[in-house]
């Protein structure tokens, strides 16, 4: 019977092309695509980061959106986020080709910017010994370093503005800076208006502009980068980016907004919702610590709750709330889903850190306890959370008064900057020191800046070999 075994051949083969073809057009579910733009002319200017949240109570922990033929895969949960991005990492960790900021300004020189290659995972290869653990506890004295002129500076500057409140965001800036400058070149910042800084700011500004998914028609239509300069207004733009100063490298660009703007965050998070957990907090460190020294490295096994509420800080205000662009150049199924190659795959910060199944319920709230159950502290934290525990033990906060209306500002929780790193709207704080021996601690702790940083860089570096 060889010609019913053929006949049997080719149907199987029919059923399974028919079955493959399925389940390739099988895309995640996700808004509906209009002929040739895709979801193009939905995918929003602003305010990504809220539809794309919106969007996923709708579509899904994986959504599908066509951006002029480019497969953009957004995952909202932490499971999808980490069985595709942290499990399957091999074939999920390549970045999509952005034509303005990553060849045309950065010339494939910025890491979160470039192909997966073996150039790349030699940075990465370079990058580990200085990012783990043991690296962290080595950095101590620097830290200890920044937050104690943190303090000082803060009070110095309360002292003579009161209650129209101190510019925290520059006071904090200053302190991530100085402390990966430090590290990084190997000198500190003491105004925090240092040209270097200033130069560096600008071109971090600019990437996470220009770094946007969708920020250019040319990163979903690479072809028209074949255009003459005349009709392509991208490239002179690209041409004046490149020619500004830059002495950022990864790690001083990885920490310097985003510690800060976490710890902003943590401002806003005290000013609206602090009558919740601060005093908690506050009377921890005063029986851990009492207020006649400043809290120290030691005294964190017995602050968890501190490092409860720096996690939550991340958990409640992600700073990088669109995650950084991942890419696969080979297609994958997931769910049942089928995942194009040459996919852009996201992780939907603001949904990701909205997972009931993983942090609980109630999550537009601040709510540290939600950690306490759960040891799950990562380094991270390593440079905020000394901040946040001085900063909780020597002040009390409030929205500074406005001169001109003599009320105190309005803070709206919700209210923020756009781009990559989203940092509250700024506005000034009153930062009361909570009484006499806590200010007495902060002035007899006194200026850093006369200690000899090389001296305890070097220790540092000894103490990581
Ligand atoms: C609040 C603090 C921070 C946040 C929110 C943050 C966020 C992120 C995100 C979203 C990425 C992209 C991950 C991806 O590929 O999907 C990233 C990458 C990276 N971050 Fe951070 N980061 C923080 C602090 C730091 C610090 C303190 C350092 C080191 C000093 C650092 C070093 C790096 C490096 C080296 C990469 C590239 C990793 C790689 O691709 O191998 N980050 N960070």
């Amino acid at each position: 019977m060889p010609g019913l075994s053929l006949l049997l051949a080719v149907v199987a083969l029919g059923l399974i092309s028919i079955f493959l073809r399925r389940l390739r057009h099988n895309l995640p579910p996700g808004p509906k695509p209009a002929p040739l733009l895709g979801n193009l002319h939905q995918h929003p200017k602003s305010l990504q980061w809220l539809h794309l949240y919106h969007w996923s109570k709708k579509y899904g922990p994986v959504m599908h959106l066509s951006m002029g033929g480019q497969p953009l895969v957004i995952l909202s949960t932490h499971q999808a986020a980490h069985d595709l991005l942290s499990k399957r990492s091999v074939r999920y960790s390549d970045r999509p080709r952005m034509v303005m900021a990553g060849e045309l300004v950065t010339k494939g020189m910025h890491m979160l910017l470039r192909p997966y290659d073996e150039w790349y995972r030699l940075h990465q290869r370079m990058e580990a010994p200085h990012l783990n653990l043991r690296s962290a506890s080595a950095y101590r004295p620097l830290q200890d370093m920044e937050s104690r002129q943190l303090l000082f500076d803060v009070l110095h500057e309360y002292s003579e503005v009161g209650a129209k409140g101190v510019d925290f965001h520059h006071h904090f800036e200053r302190a991530m800076a100085s402390f990966i400058y430090c590290v990084n070149y190997g000198y500190r910042l003491k105004t925090g208006y240092e040209q270097e800084l200033m130069d560096g700011k600008r071109v971090q500004a600019e990437f996470a502009r220009t770094g946007q998914v969708g920020a250019y028609l040319v990163d979903s239509f690479p072809s028209l980068n074949y255009l003459p300069k005349a009709l392509a207004p991208w490239k002179k733009e690209a041409e004046e980016l490149r020619n500004s100063p830059s002495i950022l490298g990864i790690l001083a660009d990885a920490n310097l907004d985003t510690s800060t703007v976490a710890l902003d965050w943590f401002i806003v998070a005290w000013i609206t919702s602090g009558s919740r957990w601060v005093a908690k907090a506050q009377s921890l460190l005063d029986e851990v610590v009492g207020r006649d020294r400043l809290p120290t490295f030691e005294d964190r096994p017995k602050l968890a709750y501190i490092d409860a509420i720096a996690s939550e800080t991340l958990r409640w205000r992600p700073v990088v709330v669109g995650g950084v662009p991942h890419f696969t150049m080979t297609e994958d199924t997931y769910m049942g889903y089928h995942i194009p190659a040459n996919s852009i795959v996201l992780a939907n910060g603001f949904a990701i850190t909205r997972d009931e199944s993983v942090f609980g319920g109630d999550v537009d709230n601040f709510i540290p306890e939600r950690w306490l159950a759960d040891e799950n502290g990562h380094n991270m934290n390593m440079n905020k959370e000394p901040a946040m525990a001085r900063m909780l033990w020597a002040f009390d906060v409030e929205a500074g008064v406005d001169e001109k209306t003599g009320q105190r500002h309005k803070v709206d929780d919700m209210d923020c900057t756009e781009g990559f790193v989203k940092l509250p709207k700024l506005f000034r704080a009153e930062m009361r020191p909570r009484g006499q021996r806590v200010r007495d601690v902060i002035l007899r702790s006194g200026t850093t800046h006369d200690i000899d940083h090389a001296e305890v860089l070097s220790r540092t570096s000894r103490e990581r070999r």
